[in-house]
């Protein structure tokens, strides 16, 4: 039985070669995963990450097959328009100028995004994704996908990597207690009998302590280093929005070759939930 599940509660804890073979899930529960798995629900064609904001407009460039020049660092609006391209994403929490959306989730509406392809970069998520390169298989979790995500990993029988964003170099709590539930419905989906590792280990008693009720999620995700960021800029309804569980059956899945996320097409219609909702 493959009881290999490891958690990393920073990025700059994986070891990229150990990656080969792997699973990888990238958790930025505020706000990345929560964003790209909202802009794929609402009927987003693909989320393309990019590492920077320079690589944000030179990727459109080239979607757009628009020349930039010394003068012309940016595709022009209409011409983004025209070939259906959103640039989404934040620096600091805030929108990025010239961007058309932020890194709020509840931005990304079905009258926005769908049909459309969204060129995304975020502080801290983003440069997590580029981190699984080696790995074989490479999904987006947050709590709007968390038993979409379950189902899927209780199927694969290659090894799990859950890998934290974290928040500006420093672990946050809002990955680590989803990182943990995810871990704890894996656990109890594939019935195995014990665990190893000790970051696994405090993910998994964090999420113990801390998964019930609802108002106890918010408060964790409130309290943790990104949460008190997203306050301080007023965006407490972008917290709230990323404690829900279960919005979506659908995992966002990189493809290397077009280096886009889409939705995974292995996801089951009513992935079972071996969780226990929060009560509200
Ligand atoms: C990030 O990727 O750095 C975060 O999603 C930051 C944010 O909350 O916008």
């Amino acid at each position: 039985m493959n009881t290999n599940l490891q958690v990393h509660l920073l990025p700059g804890s994986v070891r990229e070669q150990h990656l080969r073979g792997s699973v990888a899930v990238v958790i930025d529960v505020l706000r990345a995963s929560t964003t790209i798995t909202q802009a794929l629900a609402s009927g987003a064609t693909a989320v393309v990450p990019t590492a920077t904001v320079a690589e944000a407009h030179a990727v459109t460039a080239e979607i757009c097959q628009f020349a930039l020049s010394a003068s012309v660092t940016e595709v022009p609006p209409d011409v983004r328009e025209q070939a259906g391209i959103l640039l989404g994403g934040e620096r600091g929490g805030k929108l990025i100028p010239g961007f058309d959306l932020d890194n709020s989730p509840l931005k990304y509406a079905p009258g926005v995004v769908g049909g459309k392809t969204v060129v995304f970069t975020t502080t801290n998520g983003t440069q997590a994704l580029r981190k699984c390169g080696n790995a074989e298989r490479v999904l987006i979790g947050c709590f709007s996908n968390l038993h979409a995500v379950i189902s899927l990993l209780a199927n694969d029988g290659r090894p799990i990597h859950l890998v934290c964003a974290g928040t500006d170099g420093e672990v946050s709590t809002d990955d680590a207690l989803c990182a943990g539930a995810i871990a704890t419905g894996v656990w109890a989906a594939r019935k195995w009998p014990k665990w190893t590792g000790d970051e696994l280990r405090l993910v998994m008693d964090l999420f113990t302590c801390r998964c019930q009720p609802l108002r106890e999620i918010v408060g964790t995700l409130r309290e943790s280093q990104g949460g008190r960021n997203l306050i301080a800029l007023g965006l407490e309804a972008d917290i709230d929005r990323a404690a829900r569980w279960d919005l979506f059956r659908i995992v966002p899945e990189f493809d290397a070759t077009t280096r886009q996320l889409r939705p995974a097409k292995d996801v089951a219609s009513e992935p079972p939930h071996v969780l226990l909702a929060p009560r509200e």
